[in-house]
């Protein structure tokens, strides 16, 4: 059976309606003399867009099928995920309740209160404080035991679990539909997080465009353990879609620095050279430094195969490192 009809068989709510643009980045293209271009998942089409929604699309089918009435989640103050997550649990009148943490300790009243956190709270989210997200899951379901929610589901960080992957997998086949005829993706980079939207788009693309390497950009820890993070979703995927083998993991891992969620020097670099060539905004915590990925690698190859680039969204979070992204330079 083919990755589409398999893709059908499982409960989906439809959140993106169309497929979104893929495009060529005109001027990055003319600077780097080759083909680049981009997959805009920054613009689906709810709460500013980004790239859960596309989970989202599988696992609030899935909640609404085990009747829940409160969705809860975690991650980070300036989380895309909770703000998307937030907005979709609006919009099927059920609840959402946010464990968050703040990775960088900052004190920053924009970090604190504007940009994801700003709109989290406008689509109603109910926020607690955690100190660190040491172990999220236990973390959640002891909130929910806490504050005696009962009707609950747990969304997991980032969406990812193998049933909200399943909407890169879908992204995938969207890529696949939207390529033009003369162009072969030589390598696709996306930032590698909670790492669903890579295995999602690996396991995809090894269907339907196998010369496509896919290449993660880490952003949120180091490649010895973000390698066992998308190998075990891969492997996941590939039970669930009756797949027989599935990718090598392959991740770029100079791009981080500091660490997740603090902003750095050519992660900044990249969200102005998109803003000012191509008038795309990126985000300083996650497709900023893995645009930074894609330019070091653009400067200092001597292939001439096209590229694409997967935009997962988050340049709500500008807003909210505004003072901190200046003292980086
Ligand atoms: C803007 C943005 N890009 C990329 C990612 C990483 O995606 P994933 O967590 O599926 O690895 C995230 C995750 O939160 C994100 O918000």
């Amino acid at each position: 059976m083919s990755i589409q009809l398999t893709l059908r068989q499982f409960e989906k709510v439809d959140l993106l309606k169309t497929a979104t643009q893929l495009h060529r980045l005109n001027n990055l293209s003319k600077k780097f003399g080759r083909e680049i271009y981009i997959k805009r998942d920054d613009m689906t089409p709810l709460a500013m867009g980004g790239n859960k929604l596309r989970k989202l699309e599988f696992l609030i089918a899935d909640a609404l099928a085990k009747n829940a009435k409160i969705i809860v989640t975690a991650g980070a103050i300036q989380s895309n995920h909770v703000r998307q997550t937030a907005a979709v649990a609006a919009m099927y009148g059920l609840e959402c309740v946010a464990l968050l943490e703040n990775p960088i300790q900052s004190n920053n009243a924009n970090f604190l209160h504007n940009g994801n956190k700003l709109l989290t709270d406008l689509f109603g989210a109910r926020c607690v404080m955690c100190d660190e997200l040491t172990d999220p899951h236990a973390q959640m379901e002891a909130l929910i035991e806490s504050l005696s929610l009962s009707d609950a589901y747990v969304v997991p960080v980032g969406g990812s679990n193998a049933l909200g992957a399943l909407g890169y997998v879908q992204c995938a086949v969207e890529i696949a539909e939207q390529k033009p005829d003369a162009i072969e993706f030589d390598k696709v980079i996306v930032a590698s997080g909670s790492a669903g939207t890579h295995a999602g788009l690996a396991i995809g693309l090894q269907e339907l465009l196998p010369k496509s390497q896919v290449i993660g950009v880490t952003v949120s820890r180091k490649q010895p353990d973000q390698v066992p993070k998308v190998t075990k979703l891969q492997d996941e995927l590939a039970q669930l879609l009756k797949l027989r083998s599935v990718p090598e993991v392959t991740l770029w891992d100079n791009f981080f620095a500091p660490m997740y969620g603090m902003p750095n020097q050519q992660g900044l670099a990249a969200i102005r050279l998109l803003a000012q060539q191509e008038g795309v905004l990126l985000d300083p915590v996650y497709t900023g430094k893995a645009m930074a990925g894609l330019i070091d690698y653009l400067e200092n190859s001597t292939e001439k195969t096209p590229i694409l680039f997967i935009h997962t969204g988050g340049a709500q979070a500008l807003f909210a490192y505004s003072d901190i992204s200046q003292t980086i330079g």
